[in-house]
C-alpha cells in the first residue's frame, strides 16, 4: 500500500511517500520561513499563497525521492484540519483533485492524529494504550491514546500554546522567528534558577495548561529592567522561562499517565524537539518506571509522513473522503 500524503495546515508545505503504515520512502518539507520572518509571525494570506506555489514542486520532489510516479500511488492522504483554513484548502483540494483524476481513494487526516501516532516511526514503537503530549505553536494538549484511531483529549491549554509562548518571548527579546529554537539555544548558557517565573498549576487536579501568565511575567521583567536601565540577561531570561514551561509540561504529563494507569508516554509537536523538555521528561520517566517515546525531530514538527501513517488507518476503517468534504479549522479531537 503506497500512500502519498500532503500536509499544509500552517506554514510548511509537506509531502511524503510511505509504504503503509510506517515505512517512509520520502519526506519533503518546504518551509515558508523567509516569507514570514520579517513579520515575526505567520501571515495567513501569505501562507496560503506560498502553499499554492510550493505544492506541486514539493509533491514532485517527494515522488522523485521515493523513485515512484503518481501511477504507483494506491491512496492519497491529506490533512483536513485543524489549522489555517486557507492553507489547509490548498493541500486538501490538491489531494482530492489528484485522487479524482487518478481514480484512487483519498482520506482526510486530523493533524493531531498524526502527532499522536508519530512515535510509530521509531524502531522501538510504543504499546497501546499510552498518554501523549502534543506541544506545538498551536497546541499544548494531553491525550489518552487507546489505539490507532481512538484518542481522547484529557487536558489542553486555556490560553497560549507552549510554542506560541516561546515565539512571543523570542519576539520580545528580539531573537527572531520561529522563536522556540532561538530561546532554547540561548537558554543553554543561562541559569534556569536566575529568575523565579510563575508556574500555572491551575486547579489541584487539572491537566489543563496556561502559559499567558508566564509570558506576562517575562514581559513585566523585561520592562522593569528597561525602566531601571539594567542590562537584559537574555540567557537567564530564556533559561528561567524555559524551565517554567518544561516543569509544568513534564509534571502534568506524568500525572496524566499515572492517572490513566498507562506505562508509556509519547511526545509530539514542534516543541517536543526542545532539548530541555526531552532531557527532563527522560529523567522523570526513568525515575517513575515509565517508557518514553519521542519521535526524531523531523517527525515532531509538521510533516506529511505522519499524515500518511494516520491516513493508512483511516483507509483501513473505510473512512474515504467525498468530493464535497471540507477542511476544518478546529479539531474535533481538541
Ligand atoms: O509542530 P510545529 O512544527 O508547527 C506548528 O505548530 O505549526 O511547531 C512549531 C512550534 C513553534 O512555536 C516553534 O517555536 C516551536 O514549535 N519549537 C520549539 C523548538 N523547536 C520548535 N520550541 C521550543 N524549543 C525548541 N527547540
Amino acid at each position: 500500500m503506497l500512500i502519498l500524503a500532503i500536509e499544509s495546515s500552517c506554514d510548511d508545505t509537506a509531502a511524503a511517500v510511505v509504504v503503509g503504515p510506517n515505512r517512509v520512502q520520502s519526506n519533503v518539507i518546504s518551509s515558508q520561513f523567509d516569507v514570514h520572518a520579517q513579520f515575526g509571525g505567520i501571515v495567513p494570506e501569505l501562507a496560503s499563497r506560498a502553499h499554492v506555489e510550493a505544492i506541486w514542486p514539493v509533491v514532485e520532489r517527494a515522488l522523485a525521492d521515493a523513485d515512484v510516479t503518481l501511477d504507483d500511488i494506491d491512496c492519497i492522504a491529506a490533512t483536513q484540519g485543524p489549522g489555517l483554513v486557507g492553507s489547509l484548502l490548498v493541500g486538501f483540494t490538491f489531494a482530492k483533485a489528484v485522487a479524482l483524476v487518478k481514480k484512487i481513494p483519498c482520506v482526510g487526516v486530523d493533524h493531531m492524529a498524526g502527532h499522536l501516532l508519530s512515535a510509530f516511526f521509531d524502531k522501538n514503537p510504543p504499546v497501546f494504550p499510552y498518554t501523549a503530549l502534543v506541544v506545538s505553536g498551536g497546541n499544548s494538549s494531553l491525550f489518552t491514546v487507546e489505539d490507532e484511531t481512538h484518542f481522547q483529549l484529557i487536558g489542553r491549554t486555556r490560553d497560549d500554546a507552549a510554542g506560541e509562548a516561546f515565539d512571543k518571548v523570542a519576539k520580545l527579546l528580539e531573537l527572531g522567528y520561529p522563536g522556540g529554537p532561538a530561546v532554547s539555544k540561548l537558554a543553554e548558557t543561562g541559569d534556569p534558577q536566575a529568575i523565579s517565573f510563575p508556574r500555572a498549576w491551575l486547579d489541584k487536579d487539572s491537566l489543563d495548561f496556561s502559559f499567558s501568565g508566564l509570558k506576562t511575567a517575562v514581559v513585566n521583567h523585561v520592562n522593569k529592567c528597561r525602566q531601571k536601565n539594567i542590562a537584559l540577561a537574555r540567557e537567564d531570561i530564556c533559561a528561567s522561562f524555559q524551565e517554567a514551561v518544561v516543569e509544568v509540561l513534564v509534571e502534568k504529563t506524568v500525572r496524566a499517565c499515572r492517572r490513566n494507569r498507562h506505562h508509556s508516554i509519547i511526545l509530539g509537536g514542534g516543541v517536543a524537539s526542545n532539548r530541555r523538555l526531552r532531557q527532563e521528561m527522560t529523567y522523570r520517566c526513568h525515575r517513575e518506571g515509565l517508557s518514553l517515546h519521542i519521535p526524531a525531530p523531523i517527525f515532531c514538527t509538521d510533516n506529511a509522513a505522519m499524515v500518511a501513517l494516520a491516513g493508512y488507518y483511516q483507509l483501513q476503517q473505510g473512512n474515504l473522503l467525498a468530493l464535497d468534504d471540507d477542511a476544518y479549522s478546529r479539531s474535533p479531537l481538541n
